[in-house]
């Protein structure tokens, strides 16, 4: 007798690589905090849709065309792009994965970024530049969920796979890629220090 685990739901996470790594984060850290000062229409958007915190989403959405540090970020995370969408099996027909969308977030103590998807991308992820203890991860929710209709709910003790909820760590360095359909949310922030990401999006 055999159980089969069919329709998997892939997510994956890596370390920038270390060579100039450290350079490029510390520069990556200034240039957020700048952004949050110079850039009033993303202050004005995300006191209405980000209450607490500060996004560039709707005001400074490619970063990766304005500035050569975030253009280096661009070019590291392709490499785990591709070997995200060979681990998907993807066929691109020849295609191939750019990023159409680089913006950054900001998230004091407190700050929740609530359920969502990336829609009209193909895969979607984050990069992490400050993460202070004991600051919340990345929480993705099995998307049957809404189907399980009578299904009991899964033991304490269930493996990872038959979870309805997985929090994947925030690391300094680290990224996280998931397919853009996936659903996600960041929890509140409990620490006094804020949490800065970038997050993105590619398409093919
Ligand atoms: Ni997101």
């Amino acid at each position: 007798m055999t159980t089969h685990a069919i329709f998997a739901t892939l997510v994956y996470s890596a370390r920038l690589r270390r060579v100039h790594g450290q350079r490029l984060n510390s520069q990556l850290l200034r240039e957020c905090r700048q952004l949050a000062l110079d850039d009033a229409a993303g202050r004005r958007w995300s006191a209405k849709n980000y209450p607490g915190g500060y996004t560039s989403y709707s005001s400074a959405s490619r970063m990766h065309q304005l500035s050569p540090t975030f253009a280096e970020l661009e070019r590291r995370l392709n490499r785990h792009v591709a070997a995200f969408a060979r681990a998907l099996e993807f066929d691109l027909g020849g295609r191939t994965l750019a990023m159409t969308d680089c913006w950054v977030n900001i998230m004091p103590r407190n700050v929740v970024h609530g359920l969502h998807l990336h829609p009209l991308s193909t895969i979607s992820g984050t990069y992490y530049v400050k993460t202070p203890r004991r600051c919340p991860g990345l929480k993705f929710e099995d998307p049957r969920l809404e189907r399980f209709m009578a299904a009991p709910p899964r033991l304490a003790t269930a493996r990872r796979a038959n979870r309805p909820w997985i929090v994947m760590p925030a690391q300094t360095g680290d990224v996280v890629l998931f397919e853009s359909w996936l659903r996600h949310e960041v929890p509140p922030n409990p620490v006094a220090v804020e949490r800065i990401s970038i997050s993105f999006n590619y398409n093919w």
